[in-house]
């Protein structure tokens, strides 16, 4: 069997969880072809699908959806009928309408869509000062991707005929959600700037930006495009870059949410079928 693996990563949990993935269903005997689509040259060609049996797509949770660029280049494919599979990586908080309203796009773009799977891993915002799930994914988040990699195994291969089945929606339409994200860059992350740091101009930071939107040379991200991912943060080899302090947003969410770091560390990853 032949299966694609295509995740969007933007500071490492989704591809571990790719890469679990891959190894086990190479374990079950499948053929699996990686596809790393986080930066924009990585969604650039229109994709085959017709020589796989299955594709499974792995993303970060971005305000409660897939990160605006993936969505955006999800509505642009074509499933030609194929099944599929998705799985989020998130940092402790609220996962829904995430599964149901990627599911849309999948289903929208010709894809069948038999399962999903909802993976903790260290929320990208302790890079600012919170602490949400710092140590995840741990041995935990790993077996269960190895599961979910067997329940999908079974799934593409026909031996479970079962589709996902019901998936929580909220009341949140698409406008509503849209305005949350934008909303972040009021009331949350202000933009990875260099504030004026030495820098060698290596580039790591423009060339993998998913959105376009940073500017090496003037250090600064275009608000218009950032998406607040943070890969820039993470590629740059000078640590150059940096983001506002947010733990006094962190410490008022918790408090709005009557929940503790140690409350978020409990929760587990989860499959859905
Ligand atoms: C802009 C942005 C929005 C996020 N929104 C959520 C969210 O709604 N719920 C949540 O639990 N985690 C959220 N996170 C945390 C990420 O989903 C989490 O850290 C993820 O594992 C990052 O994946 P990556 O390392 O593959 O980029 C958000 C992160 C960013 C950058």
């Amino acid at each position: 069997m032949k299966i694609a693996v295509l995740y969007f990563s933007a500071t490492g949990n989704t591809k571990k969880m790719a890469d679990v993935i891959e190894s086990a269903l190479a374990e079950l005997g499948a053929q699996v072809e990686k596809f790393d689509v986080t930066v924009p040259a990585g969604r650039k060609e229109p994709m085959d699908f017709s020589v796989y049996d299955g594709v499974i797509f792995g993303a970060p949770i971005h305000s409660m959806r897939a990160p605006r660029v993936l969505r955006e280049w999800l509505q642009t494919l074509n499933g030609q009928g194929k099944k599929a599979a998705m799985y989020f990586t998130y940092g402790g908080f609220h996962v829904h309408p995430c599964h149901y309203s990627t599911r849309e796009i999948l289903a929208t773009a010709g894809f069948t869509v038999v399962a999903s799977a909802e993976f903790l891993g260290a929320h990208t915002f302790n890079r600012g000062g919170w602490q949400a799930v710092p140590q995840r994914p741990d041995a935990s988040d790993y077996a269960a991707a190895k599961d979910y990699a067997a329940a999908v195994y079974a799934r593409f291969s026909g031996k479970d005929g079962g589709v996902l089945g019901e998936l929580e929606k909220t009341d949140m339409n698409e406008e509503f959600l849209d305005a949350i994200e934008g909303f972040r860059f009021k009331a949350l992350t202000q933009l990875p700037t260099r504030n004026g740091k030495e820098c060698s101009l290596c580039m790591a930071c423009q060339e993998q930006c998913p959105s376009g939107a940073m500017d090496a040379e003037k250090g600064e991200a275009d608000p218009a495009l950032c998406i607040a991912c943070l890969g820039c943060l993470d590629v740059c080899p000078e640590d150059a870059l940096e983001i506002n302090d947010m733990s006094g947003v962190f410490a008022q969410r918790m408090e709005m949410e009557k929940s503790t770091p140690q409350d978020l560390n409990k929760k587990q990853s989860k499959i859905y079928l």
